[in-house]
């Protein structure tokens, strides 16, 4: 069993942005600058973006974090979008998910100017990626294309089994893997919560990317020997050692991994690449940007 680094390769990532904007800045140019809106006070949701805003600072780039009340009303939130949308010099922003109930996210997604959404997330960016038009990627997916790309595991002709359909990982990672492109190339199997039998899909796998969101979901019995497992949960559960809240993924990391040939641990997988990705797009909003601005 390999271990897939997820903070070694982030930080190669970061690394090589670094050195980007570090070209562009001794030339002159501003810095690239990432915005993020957090709305409510959701824990895991001030968390990754405390941690989205302290990558901004490590690679070079301003930030700016906007923090919203839980009440906040739609048209508050959506003045802001609107903001955000015409700020000069701001190449890209997120608005932190999950949102609180009494906010429509659909309709928040859709008012994100497709050339700022970092993300990847608004309907316009999903249609490039799916058409294989140059655009912003989903963070996850294009973190985990990364993993793959970067621990040169084959991906060509081979099985991939994806466990989740969300919007955000599962389904845009099935078109990922499924493109005329390296990592690409695979026959793809996505795999939901109306699929009987999931074993019979992953047992035939040769790479299973699991984002349902269950802890300990994937089970030694349920892989053949040799798969590359991708763990892209993100569970909080009680330690009934220590009785504190640890981290854990939706693959039994101890069981699989004497089976599997790759796999990425929960943390330090997955989650470091939706981060440095976050970053990777927002520099190509800025070159973009760069560019144009100067004409
Ligand atoms: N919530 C969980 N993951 C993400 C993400 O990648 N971006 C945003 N905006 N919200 C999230």
């Amino acid at each position: 069993m390999q271990l897939i680094d997820g903070n070694k390769i982030s930080k190669e990532i970061r690394d090589e942005i670094q050195v980007e904007v570090k070209k562009w800045t001794d030339k002159g140019e501003r810095k690239p600058h990432l915005a993020a809106v957090l709305v409510g006070d959701n824990p895991a949701s001030q968390s990754y973006v405390k941690n989205k805003i302290k990558d901004c600072k490590s690679v070079g780039f301003e930030s700016s974090l906007h923090k919203l009340d839980e009440n906040v009303t739609e048209e508050e939130l959506l003045a802001l979008v609107e903001k955000l949308n015409n700020q000069e010099g701001l190449d890209g922003y997120i608005v932190q998910l999950p949102l609180p109930k009494h906010l429509d996210e659909e309709k928040i997604t859709l008012a994100i100017n497709p050339e700022k959404d970092a993300d990847g997330f608004h309907p316009t960016n999903i249609g490039k990626m799916v058409l294989d038009m140059p655009t912003f990627l989903p963070a996850t997916p294009y973190g985990i294309m990364e993993l793959l790309d970067r621990s040169n595991i084959p991906t060509e002709g081979k099985h991939c089994v994806v466990i989740g359909r969300s919007n955000i990982v599962g389904r845009p990672m099935s078109v990922l893997m499924s493109r005329k492109s390296n990592p690409g190339n695979a026959t793809v199997t996505l795999c939901h919560s109306r699929t009987p039998n999931i074993e019979e899909f992953t047992r035939k796998a040769d790479i299973v990317i699991v984002a349902l969101g269950k802890p300990y979901y994937l089970k030694k019995d349920m892989i053949q020997e040799g798969t590359t497992v991708i763990d892209v949960g993100i569970n909080r559960v009680r330690d009934s050692d220590t009785g504190k809240n640890k981290l854990v993924g939706d693959v039994d990391f101890d069981e699989v991994k004497d089976r599997a040939d790759h796999i990425t641990p929960v943390p330090g997988g997955v989650g470091p690449m939706t981060r440095a990705m976050l970053l990777k797009n927002t520099l190509l909003a800025y070159e973009r940007n760069i560019s144009s601005e100067k004409n």
